[in-house]
């Protein structure tokens, strides 16, 4: 389903999505996403717990990704920024929330952890998603396999630049690799529900629900999924 409309009416939607969750659900898992994409997603649904008393208590959060090579304590870890951006202002439980481990001496197994722990609360009801100029969702690069799970990932030129913006302008200060869920871990979550908003997606955005399902341009992935929501704004729509 592709639902056109201003921005601040997608994010009434997906925060609407979120709020049935944690209503029907004894124990609601959600997908959190990075980036600015969902940014007035967590400001609705943290006005929602502070003025309708929505409560995360019972549920539970798995982050998409997380960088490799970054001190825990540096402000552009993933885990840092939902903490800062949405965890921090509603009521998850401690430890409900979790993330890749980028810092792990075993990525590998680190990896293998992760996907565990998300089979193991029964898999992610409602993954909440942004996608890259380059189409890339979490940080599934071009080329990603359409089945990959959890796993460290090269970060492509154009991902660096385009997330310099948070290290200062800096493109040598962005790592080079990561943890990511993989496009099948992706796929495994019950609905799908990817946010794009502005000109610069509107190529990915036109390849993702038109062009011929390619690992090189993941996002593609989501229409083999049964139940995958993508809001966009007019700029992101102009080329569908
Ligand atoms: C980042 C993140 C993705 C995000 C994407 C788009 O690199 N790893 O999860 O969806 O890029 O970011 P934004 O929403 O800021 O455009």
């Amino acid at each position: 389903e592709v639902i056109i409309a201003p921005d601040h009416e997608l994010a009434t939607l997906v925060a609407d999505a979120v709020e049935r969750l944690l209503r029907e659900e004894s124990s609601p898992v959600l997908g959190l996403a990075t980036g600015s994409s969902p940014l007035r997603v967590y400001d609705e649904l943290a006005r929602r717990h502070e003025q309708d008393k929505l409560s995360f208590a019972g549920a539970r959060g798995f982050m998409l990704d997380e960088y490799v090579g970054l001190p825990i304590s540096h402000p552009q870890c993933y885990r840092n920024v939902i903490d800062a951006e949405f965890v921090s202002r509603v009521d998850f439980g401690d430890a409900a929330v979790q993330g890749p481990n980028g810092a792990a001496e075993d990525l590998v197994a680190a990896s293998a952890e992760y996907d565990h722990a998300i089979a193991e609360v029964g898999g992610i009801d409602l993954q909440i998603l942004g996608i890259g100029t380059d189409g890339h969702i979490a940080f599934n690069e071009p080329g990603s396999s359409l089945c990959s799970r959890t796993r460290v990932k090269t970060l492509a030129d154009q991902t660096r630049l385009d997330n310099a913006r948070f290290f200062n302008g800096d493109v040598d200060q962005v790592p080079r690799h990561c943890l990511t869920q993989g496009l099948g871990t992706i796929r495994e979550a019950r609905h799908l529900m990817l946010i794009a908003t502005g000109g610069n997606k509107a190529e990915a955005v036109h390849q993702m629900v038109e062009g011929p399902v390619s690992s090189m341009w993941p996002a593609t992935v989501l229409q083999m999924h049964p139940h995958a929501t993508i809001l966009v704004d007019d700029a992101a729509a102009s080329r569908l």
